[in-house]
Order: C-alpha cells, then sequence, then structure tokens
C-alpha cells in the first residue's frame, strides 16, 4: 500500500459557491477500534458506516493475520467473527501497515502482550515515525522488541509468556500511546493504570467499556485522568454504528467557510468533546457555524453541521484546545490564509511527527502560494488577506491532510493549487474528489488543463 510509486497530482481552482447536504466517511479512529475490539471479542461483532480506506483496510487484514475471520455483508456491513483475548494466532508472514500510524500502534498494543511473535512493516511516512513511545512502555511489561535505529520500522515484537500490569504516566498528549498501554494490558493480568496529564481522544476507554471490559476513568488531585483497566476480561460482541468523521467534515467546513456565497450541511457528524476543537476555533473566527439536530448514539453525541460562507478574523488558538483538533490544524491555517489579521496557533509540536513534519509541510505549502506566515519550533503564524494567493504546486509528502488542505485552498484561492500527489488521499477520504464535486467544488486530474 505504498504511494511512492504512482502519484497523481491532483489541481482544485475556485469556482461556484458550494452548496448542498453531504455526508462524509466513518470515524477512522473508531472504525480501526471496532475492527480490533471485534477481533479480540468472542462471537461476532457488526459494524455499520465503517470506513473503508486505505489505513482501516491495513487494520482489517491485520486482525485477519491474527485469525479474526472480516466479512462484507450484502448491505455494507461489516461482520467480524473474534477469535478472542488471549487466542491471538501467530501472523504467517509480516503485516504491512501502509500508512497508518493508529493501526500500527494500536496493533503493537495488541499483540505485545501475546507470546506471539509479529513483524511489522509501512510505507517511506510510517517508517519515519517514531515508535519508541509505544515499544517503550511495551518493554516495560515484558515484551521483546527488535526495531531499526531510532525504533522506527520495520519492527518485530514477541510478547512474554505472561505480560506485567504496569504503571504508565504518558509523556506526550497521544491517544494512540494512551491506547496501545490499555490494549496490552487487556492480556495482562492483573490492572494496568494509565495516567493521562493532557486528555485525548477517549474512544479506546468508550468502547472497551462497551465490549464488557473493567474499565474506569476518574481523576487524580493534580486533575490528571487516571484510567484504570483489570486485565483478561471476556469481551462481548457488539453491534457498532460508525458516525461520520469530523477530521474528514473539517474540509468541506473550512472550504464553505472560504467560499464566496456557500452553504453547506453536514449530517451525522461525531461531536465528541475531544474531537471538537477546531468548530469552537472557526466559530471564534466568526465562522456561521450551527449544529443542528444534536443527538446520542453508542455513547456518542453526533449532530449535523450547518456551516455558510463567513468573514473570519484572525485568534491566537489557546496551546490547550491542541489534543481536540491535533488533525485540524493543516485546514486551520487554510481558513486562517482568508482571515483578517494573524492567526497565531501556539503548542504544535506534536505535528513534527504525524505522517509528515506537518509543521514545515503546512508553512512550505502557504508559501508555495504566496501566504504570508512564520514557523517556529511549535508554533505557526499565519497573515491573512493576501492578494493574489494561489498558483503554487504543494508537496504532500505522503501526508492526506496537507493534500486536502491545499486543494481546498485552490478552491477559494485567485488562482489554481496544485498538490503533487492526491492518491494518498485514499488512506482516509476515498471519496474526497467525488463529494466536494458534487458541491460544486472544481478537482482536476490533470494541472495544465486546470490551470
Ligand atoms: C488517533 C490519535 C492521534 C491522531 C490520529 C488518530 C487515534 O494521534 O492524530 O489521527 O485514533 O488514537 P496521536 O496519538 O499521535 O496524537
Amino acid at each position: 500500500m505504498s504511494h511512492e510509486s504512482s502519484p497523481l497530482p491532483l489541481t482544485s481552482s475556485a469556482g461556484a459557491p458550494l452548496t448542498g447536504t453531504i455526508k462524509v466517511p466513518g470515524d477512522k479512529s473508531i472504525s480501526h477500534r471496532s475492527l480490533m475490539f471485534g477481533a479480540l471479542a468472542v462471537g461476532r461483532t457488526t459494524v455499520k458506516g465503517l470506513l473503508e480506506s486505505e489505513d482501516v483496510l491495513a487494520t482489517a487484514e491485520a486482525m485477519r493475520a491474527v485469525g479474526a475471520v472480516i466479512n462484507k455483508q450484502a448491505d455494507g456491513t461489516y461482520t467480524i467473527d473474534g477469535i478472542g483475548l488471549g487466542s491471538l494466532l501467530e501472523p504467517e508472514s509480516v503485516i504491512d501497515f501502509g500508512n497508518a500510524g493508529t493501526g500500527v500502534r494500536l496493533t503493537m498494543g495488541i499483540l505485545g502482550s501475546h507470546n506471539i511473535a509479529a513483524t511489522f512493516v509501512g510505507d517511506a511516512s510510517l517508517s519515519k515515525r517514531p515508535m519508541g513511545r509505544v515499544l517503550n512502555p511495551l518493554r516495560d511489561m515484558g515484551t521483546n522488541v527488535i526495531a531499526r535505529d531510532g525504533d522506527r520500522l520495520p519492527a518485530s515484537i514477541k510478547g512474554p509468556e505472561q505480560a506485567l500490569p504496569i504503571t504508565y504516566r504518558v509523556p506526550m498528549p497521544s491517544a494512540q500511546v494512551k491506547s496501545a498501554v490499555l490494549l496490552a494490558g487487556l492480556n495482562a493480568p492483573g490492572v494496568t493504570t494509565v495516567i493521562e496529564p493532557i486528555a485525548t481522544r477517549d474512544h479506546t476507554e468508550k468502547m472497551l467499556k462497551g465490549f464488557g471490559a473493567d474499565i474506569s476513568v476518574s481523576l487524580n488531585e493534580a486533575g490528571e485522568r487516571v484510567i484504570k483497566l483489570t486485565g483478561q476480561p471476556e469481551l462481548e460482541p457488539q453491534d457498532i454504528e460508525v458516525p461520520s468523521d469530523p477530521s474528514s467534515a473539517a474540509f468541506p467546513i473550512v472550504a464553505a467557510l472560504i467560499t464566496p456565497g456557500s452553504d453547506v450541511t453536514i449530517e451525522s457528524v461525531l461531536l465528541n468533546e475531544h474531537r471538537t476543537g477546531l468548530i469552537t476555533t472557526l466559530i471564534e473566527m466568526g465562522g456561521k457555524i450551527e449544529i443542528l439536530n444534536r443527538r446520542e448514539t453508542g455513547g456518542e453525541e453526533l449532530g449535523d453541521i450547518h456551516v455558510k460562507a463567513s468573514h473570519l478574523k484572525g485568534i491566537t488558538v489557546p496551546a490547550s484546545r491542541a489534543p481536540s483538533m491535533i488533525d485540524e490544524y493543516p485546514v486551520l491555517a487554510i481558513a486562517a490564509a482568508f482571515a483578517e489579521g494573524d492567526t497565531f496557533m501556539p503548542g504544535l509540536d506534536e505535528l513534527r511527527v504525524k505522517e509528515s513534519d506537518r509543521l514545515a509541510a503546512v508553512a512550505r505549502g502557504l508559501e508555495a502560494n504566496g501566504i504570508p506566515c512564520v514557523e517556529t519550533e511549535d508554533t505557526l503564524t499565519v497573515t491573512g488577506g493576501a492578494n493574489n494567493i494561489g498558483g503554487g504546486t504543494v508537496t504532500t509528502h505522503l501526508d492526506h491532510r496537507i493534500a486536502m488542505s491545499f486543494l481546498v485552498l485552490g478552491m477559494a484561492a485567485h488562482k489554481p493549487v496544485t498538490v503533487d500527489d492526491g492518491a494518498v488521499i485514499q488512506t482516509s477520504f476515498p471519496t474526497f474528489t467525488s463529494l466536494f464535486e458534487k458541491m460544486g467544488a472544481k478537482i482536476s486530474a490533470n494541472s495544465s488543463e486546470a490551470a
């Protein structure tokens, strides 16, 4: 699942206002976890609305490799016949996670406390990303690890005969690290404790509870989240409906705000409080965004998001908000390019270790399109309102969110914007181009025609 051999340049250009009611695909975080927890339960889990993107399909393959039977039914529902915690089979060959950081890190957690060997590989982007943040707590639990220098992929692990439950304070705000430790704790006897000084998305905790695990969350005196999980539960299969991904909804939301005359509704979007930082920020910037039809399904809040083109103003985004919008900074930078004045975004150090160094990739992309910005080690300032923006070609570095963000820029810029590789969008949002075309956007696979 590598895009390195077949890049697909795409160009977007300004056209009519964006209009209509759309639905973006299922949430990526919940889709990965549905497949994983279904594989660990005994019996049949069903999943409606699974995100069928390359990242999530790589997780399905990995769960098949350890013995789960996963099928798509005629009505689109996925069934997962789980093999049960503690009974996972040793994979017969290397597990290729392509571009998927969540997939590989959470699967390392699951397999790391099982007494089986597994080897993980990924594409050029995933092979640069730090895995020590997950491998180190696994080492503490007794897992043997052999990894490339700097704890990068390829990496091989073999879990001990019996893993040790640990108490682990997560050193960086990362739901993947928190989740990997909890998932390893599932197959360790006794109580695994994760202390989370800064709260991150809580899908693992909520969904494990739904599958019947004994898991509790409390706050300690310092206000840190303390998550306690009792190992070796019998997980019960579930029927899951995956809500639409707020991180994918971010693209039509920003595109509608910055494209004059636009009026768009995005239906049934997940509104988990750890995922909605972008919406809060855009409303503070003056964005006309209303949440309609708020409701609850499967323990998560959902709503329809109605967005109209708006006059935006630059603001300072509190650093404390970063975990609730960590994947949305690239597209926020595009909104900031159309806002009056400066938008200052501090607390961005984690952006350096995403699918690309997103801070640098965004800054270079803005510069290539004539948008003034200042990048420091962990901050970005974007000055909005420049004249004659666009016309550049953006290097995506195998990063889907860089590709999609700069295509959104081209929809409202004075000149078309080209991204060097749109193929990587398949990792999270396969219907991106068709959905945007349905709303009236102009995206072309042939840059010379569009320009
Ligand atoms: C995710 C956690 C975040 C996020 C990623 C999905 C998850 O990563 O960026 O897209 O599903 O747990 P980090 O844990 O590295 O912050």
